[in-house]
């Protein structure tokens, strides 16, 4: 497959953006490629690069196109609202309809309020949570990434995972200070620091996904649940990723452990700039203009964002009954048959897989259940499968500790596709 235009973009763009990219992993580093791809258009299952090349996207924009790409109630919904202007600094009567929407599938909220990023959820549901339970600290398990800000990025999954390293520089002492930090599934670690009734929340992947898919036990989430509750802390579920993708409801829905507050993203914009925060009355009554917890935004509730978000939403609630059963199913076929794959050709794996989401590690545990497990891969074997897929026109995430996202835009043929494919990748790793 032919690159030139894209490392012709790459050459200029890395002298006017830091790396030639506005997030870290998309510059394809972890798996030794010259220069990323650059996306000139997307449709249903596939995508489109600036040589021409057509890829089946196994990124999904990170999780928001679980429809596929351009898909029809989203277009000609964002064509309308934007007929009708960008944006005001007022409110809309959408708003209060997406609102009202995400709470009728999310069973933790009360009330809930939007913002721009995922990164802005997580940041506002930690102050709030501050101010009600007028405590400074806040517990977050290693290896899960919960966007950008400062509080958030200590121990952190996703980008910072897969460049090598966990902690950002350019925080101060006294927020690290406040960032406590202990691996995922550790009760006894969660007890130690929450009996001390000095941790305002403990903000968790309810489904870690930013170290790679991580299963939990459901004891655990029971666990973490009770023990919030008797130390006074508020459990936050960062469902940025895990909601409407594992259920209408989320994690809290599939596992049926409900949080005081949750965070969205992604799916809720259907790929438009999205986030929000919600939880139970008494606690998102703290937030201004009713208390005095400030969260605003000169783009909160845009509505062409609300707008591809409510068509989004609207369409996995109205057919809630058969989506999340057929998302499974593609992820299930298509998991199974890469692990035969895997065998045969004797390279370890291990895949993780839950709902419409899994990873594939290259490493020989049975199950990878945390982040020192998931740092057990072999980067390296990664790679070649990263590549081999590439090349035969199949994108999945540039990153052995990410997610696959599956769409319902994904074909039989692309399924197939995509294992004849594998099958050369895995080959290419045993004759290594
Ligand atoms: C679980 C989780 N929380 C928060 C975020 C941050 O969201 P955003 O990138 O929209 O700021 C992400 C992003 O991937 C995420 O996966």
């Amino acid at each position: 497959m032919a690159y030139e235009n894209s490392k012709h973009i790459y050459e200029k763009a890395v002298k006017f953006i830091p790396g030639g990219v506005n997030s870290p992993v998309r510059a394809f580093k972890s798996v030794n490629k010259e220069a990323p791809i650059f996306i000139k258009k997307a449709k249903g299952s596939k995508l489109w690069d600036e040589d021409g090349n057509e890829y089946i996207d196994y990124i999904c924009s990170w999780g928001p196109m679980i429809l596929g790409h351009n898909f029809k109630n989203v277009i000609d919904g964002v064509r309308e609202a934007i007929e009708n202007g960008s944006s005001y600094g007022l409110p809309t009567k959408l708003e209060a309809e997406l609102a009202e929407l995400i709470i009728k599938c999310c069973p933790s909220m009360d009330k809930v309020r939007l913002t721009t990023s995922g990164t802005e959820a997580t940041m506002s549901a930690v102050r709030v949570a501050r101010a009600y339970t007028k405590r400074n600290k806040i517990l977050k398990f290693e290896g899960c990434y919960h966007g950008h800000s400062d509080a958030l990025l200590v121990k952190s999954g996703s980008g910072l995972l897969t460049d090598g390293y966990q902690d950002s520089n350019g925080i101060t002492e006294g927020v690290l200070k406040d960032t406590l930090t202990v691996p995922f599934g550790d009760m006894e670690k969660v007890s130690k620091v929450l009996e001390t009734k000095e941790i305002a929340c403990l903000i968790m992947e309810p489904v870690p996904a930013n170290m790679g898919v991580i299963e939990p036990d459901v004891e655990f989430l029971k666990f973490v649940r009770d023990i919030c509750t008797k130390t006074g802390t508020v459990l936050i579920f960062d469902e940025v990723i895990s909601g409407f993708r594992l259920s209408l409801g989320g994690a809290q829905e599939y596992f049926g452990i409900i949080p005081d507050m949750t965070t969205l993203g992604k799916i809720i914009g259907g790929g438009y700039p999205v986030g929000a925060f919600g939880g139970k009355e008494e606690i998102m009554d703290l937030i201004a203009p009713v208390g005095r917890v400030y969260h605003a935004g000169t783009l909160s509730g845009n509505p062409i964002s609300v707008r591809a978000g409510y068509e989004t939403v609207n369409y996995l609630y109205e057919n809630r009954e058969t989506i999340y059963k057929k998302l499974e199913e593609k992820t299930k076929y298509i998991t199974e048959n890469l692990k035969k794959l895997a065998d045969k050709y004797k390279v370890p794996v291990c895949i993780n897989t839950l709902g419409s989401l899994y990873t594939i590690f290259f490493n020989e545990l049975d199950k990878v259940k945390n982040l020192e497990d998931s740092l057990k891969s072999n980067t390296e074997n990664f790679a070649i499968y990263f590549n081999t897929m590439l090349d035969n026109g199949i994108v999945i995430p540039p990153s052995q500790f990410e997610a696959h996202f599956i769409s319902l835009a994904l074909t039989d043929e692309d399924i197939a596709k995509t294992l004849e494919v594998a099958e050369k990748a895995f080959k290419k790793i045993s004759e290594k």
